[in-house]
């Protein structure tokens, strides 16, 4: 049986606490007076002291009228607020007289726990990152039968301490969840970002009801549901592996034409343009990485022009639009793909100086759901000392080139 305290016994924590406590010695603090059978509400000094395990499930507010019952689009962009984990760090660093396996729940933007938890607390204790995923109303369900459980640590890996919290859960769920360990940063971003899938798709099904209302002709739940039967590219692991952005014959265009359509209906907000602009801003700063990764003395190569590898057709490339950013800030680009029916700035090979090389082309990504597991393979020689920008992170190391894996920050 464990020893575990819960600072911040509210909506969430304290049926949390409750859970744990069926299996558990559990102890909690709150600023307010709380009650509970199964939980020993005490005092701060007692709950640090008492407890081996201590887990933090105070707010993280957000300011007023940021909290979606209310406009708030035209507002002044604002993080949480951060008073109440602060103080509960401050708590455990004043109380504690022996070494604590810290666990904090509650919910922080990507980057805040390294930038502004961590630095705080005593480095005696030891420290996990690990947001729940729970709804109210079913909180003590969730809490045993989870989708998965996230757990971070400082870089990343399966630390003694993140084991050991795993076998704690072990002895609670009622399902066998998936343990998902990054690092704190990464754990933020699960979070937030499984909160954002949802807010989006919600968004996009609403979208559809509002065409619906103003086309005529359309019940919403025969497009929705169609859509939501659609388990090969829209309802699972398709498209989610970052990379190039959208490209070919048919989604750009459909989402620029979509735009008129938002127009033509008077819809009042216009998502496809939102997508678009990100679509091109994403183009821009992958541009931006390639020019700052070329300085002044190397060329920029991108490999594939064409919108996917295999394929001739240069309509909709989002190949072509990296490059246009290239050459707006003043950079010269060219282009591999023998096969591209658009040879403009296209060339046969490269001449012998190093490059900066972006490997668009990945055909294993592109063709995987068909069965085909080739690899794209060079097009043409890549100079020795080049540097290739895998927007995919699937190249290996190899003694010639620098392989950048576009979008791993990790350390
Ligand atoms: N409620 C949910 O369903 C849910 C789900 C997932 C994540 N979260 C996150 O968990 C955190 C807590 O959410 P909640 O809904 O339980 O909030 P809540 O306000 O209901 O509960 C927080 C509790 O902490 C107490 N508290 C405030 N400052 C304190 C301090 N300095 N020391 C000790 N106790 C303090 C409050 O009195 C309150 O009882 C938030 O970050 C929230 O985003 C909540």
């Amino acid at each position: 049986m464990a020893k575990i305290g819960v600072i911040g016994i509210g909506k969430l924590g304290l049926d949390c606490a409750e859970v744990m406590a069926e299996k558990h010695e559990v102890r909690g603090y709150d600023i307010y007076p709380r009650t509970s059978d199964l939980v020993k509400v005490c005092d701060i000094n007692e709950v640090v002291n008492e407890s081996e395990w201590i887990f933090i499930a105070v707010p993280t507010p957000h300011a007023e009228g940021y909290d979606g019952s209310v406009p708030s689009s035209h507002m002044e962009p604002r993080d949480f607020g951060h008073d109440a984990v602060i103080d509960a760090i401050n708590n455990i660093n004043k109380y504690a007289r022996s070494s604590k396996k810290i666990v904090l729940i509650s919910t922080v933007l990507p980057g805040t726990t390294r930038k502004k938890f961590v630095p705080l607390l005593d480095p005696t204790h030891q420290f996990l990152y690990n947001p729940y995923l729970i709804a109210m109303g079913s909180v003590k369900w969730d809490m045993v039968n989870p989708e998965m459980v996230i757990i971070g640590t400082e870089d990343g890996s399966m630390t003694g301490v993140a084991g050991e919290l795993i076998d704690l859960y072990r002895t609670m769920m009622e399902n066998d969840p998936r343990y998902e360990i990054g690092t704190w940063d990464e754990c933020e971003s699960i979070k937030i970002f499984y909160n954002t899938f949802i807010s989006a798709k919600v968004g996009l099904v609403n979208m559809v009801q509002d065409f619906a209302i103003k086309i005529g002709n359309i019940n919403v739940d025969v497009v929705t549901n169609a859509l939501a039967r659609s388990t090969m590219r829209i309802m699972g692991p398709k498209y989610m592996t970052a990379g190039m952005g959208d490209a070919g014959a048919c989604h750009p265009r459909d989402n620029i034409a979509l735009r008129w359509l938002a127009q033509e209906y008077n819809i009042g907000y216009d998502l496809f343009d939102t997508v678009m602009h990100a679509r091109e801003i994403q183009a821009r700063n992958l541009a931006e990485f390639l020019v700052q990764q070329a300085g002044k003395n190397m060329s920029i190569a991108i490999h594939g022009k064409a919108y996917k590898p295999d394929v001739p057709y240069c309509i909709g490339s989002y190949s072509t639009l990296v490059g246009h950013y290239i050459k707006e800030m003043g950079h010269n680009v060219v282009y591999l793909d023998p096969l591209a029916d658009d040879s403009t700035d296209v060339v046969k090979d490269l001449d012998n100086t190093p490059h900066v090389v972006l490997w668009a082309h990945n055909r294993k990504i592109t063709y995987e759901y068909t069965g085909n597991q080739a690899d794209t393979q060079p097009y043409c020689e890549i100079p020795q000392g080049s540097v290739i920008v895998d927007p995919w992170r699937k190249l290996g190391l190899t003694d010639k080139h620098t392989i950048i894996h576009y979008g791993n920050t990790r350390a």
